[in-house]
């Protein structure tokens, strides 16, 4: 299992902690896409970089870090296909892997105690998704983002045809 890991400035010890921990107790390779400076550093940037690295396949699961985990989750989670929790206890963590199917995991830095935060990311790691009733919801959360797409494309197609008739 490979595991991308993504933080802002506040989040940058707890990231190396939480690298260190999955590696030592899990033997998973570990790839950091986020900073490590404790200069301002704007959460988006780390929160797309991991997603899209899940999306791509360039790793199987993502885990972000910013304050609260509230901002890099909402940032994550506009990538098409991620489903990004923030989670503050490890039942929630497991539960969103068991009927949500997390492909990311988000927490604050500000929030949790790193030991907490390992517990977090144990329940996480080891939930394994039920499928059945839980994955027509899913379904649906991806008939959503197509639903969206779609959207999109009457929208450009609109807009389109507007600026055809200005310019005839
Ligand atoms: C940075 O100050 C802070 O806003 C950020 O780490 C995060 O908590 C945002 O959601």
């Amino acid at each position: 299992m490979k595991i991308g890991i993504g933080n802002d400035h506040v989040a940058v010890e707890y990231k190396e902690a939480i690298t260190a921990y999955i590696q030592e107790k899990y033997g998973y390779e570990v790839v950091n896409f986020g900073t490590d400076s404790t200069e301002r550093f704007d959460y988006p940037i780390a929160g797309e970089a991991v997603a899209d690295a899940v999306m791509s396949g360039e790793v199987d699961r993502g885990i972000v870090i910013c304050g609260t985990g509230v901002g890099i989750s909402l940032a994550a989670n506009k990538v098409r296909g991620i489903r990004c929790c923030t989670c503050s206890e490890p039942y929630s963590a497991r539960l969103s892997r068991e009927h949500n199917n997390t492909n990311m995991l988000a927490f604050g830095a500000r929030v949790v105690g790193i030991e907490l935060a390992k517990m977090i990311v144990d329940a996480w790691l080891t939930g394994e998704f039920e499928g059945g009733r839980h994955q027509r919801r899913i379904d649906m959360i991806r008939q959503i983002e197509a639903r969206q797409l779609v959207r999109a494309e009457e929208a450009r197609g609109w807009w389109r045809a507007f600026c055809m008739s200005r310019v005839g």
